[in-house]
């Protein structure tokens, strides 16, 4: 692939890895589509043939490709392809945008921050799947989503940024998700681009963040 000399001089080259819908994909794309934005979008992975975000990659006219995991003989090999076609577009950050394949220790260090991840809950609380009917169990009055640097232990690492959203009576895990995704929606470029901006500092576990910060909101990443 012939990638590295491609793309705009100065922005931040992103690798979104995908396994399914790409609606976070599809926010990455929009937000990078301006071009005023400081990051873009150098290759999308999906480790499934038929991740619909793929689709969404191609129509927005950028680099798509599938790596089934069910190709290669074993983790490494399928991580070390990954590797390799993300290295070879000049990627410099990694994005995780619904990717449902636990990474071994070897790719996270490889990627040390320089990969990150969005994920459905006001972490640390509710790690892993389920997030929203979980949250309903537990009665929090408040849910939301989280990206953060992404450390070995599941869905851990220094926090980028959060948005909170209000759990109503009412509420299913469906109706829940919805206001969750719209608001992940508008937190993963937020994230990425504090991040393109040199504004998020990783020290130890925690993530510090400089300089001035966008906060349409008084609930979405309060600075
Ligand atoms: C999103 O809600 C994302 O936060 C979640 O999967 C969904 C993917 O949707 N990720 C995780 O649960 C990872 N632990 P999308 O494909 O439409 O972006």
């Amino acid at each position: 692939m012939a990638l590295l000399t491609e793309g705009t001089p100065g922005k931040l080259k992103l690798g979104v890895l995908i396994s399914g819908r790409g609606s976070n994909l599809q926010a990455l794309l929009d937000a990078t589509s301006a071009p005023d934005f400081p990051a873009e979008v150098a290759l999308v992975l999906a480790n499934k043939a038929d991740a619909a975000g793929l689709e969404r990659a191609r129509a927005a006219g950028v680099p798509a490709l599938a790596i089934p995991h069910k190709d290669y003989a074993d983790k490494p090999a399928f991580e070390q392809a990954m590797t390799q076609a993300l290295e070879d577009a000049g990627v410099r950050l990694v994005c995780l945008a619904g990717f449902m394949r636990l990474l071994s220790p070897w790719f996270v260090d490889h990627w040390r921050d320089r990969l990150i991840n969005i994920h459905p809950s006001l972490l640390p609380a509710f790690p892993g799947i389920d997030t929203h009917q979980r949250a309903l169990d537990a009665g929090v009055r408040f849910h939301g989503c989280t990206v953060h640097y992404v450390r070995s232990a599941v869905d851990s690492g220094p926090i980028v940024a959060q948005a909170a959203v209000p759990v109503r009576a009412g509420d299913t895990a469906d109706t829940l998700a919805d206001r969750v995704l719209a608001a992940e929606h508008q937190l993963y470029p937020l994230a990425v681009r504090l991040i393109a901006q040199g504004q998020v500092m990783v020290d130890g576990d925690r993530a510090v963040l400089a300089g001035p910060l966008t906060t349409p909101g008084t609930v979405l990443n309060p600075a």
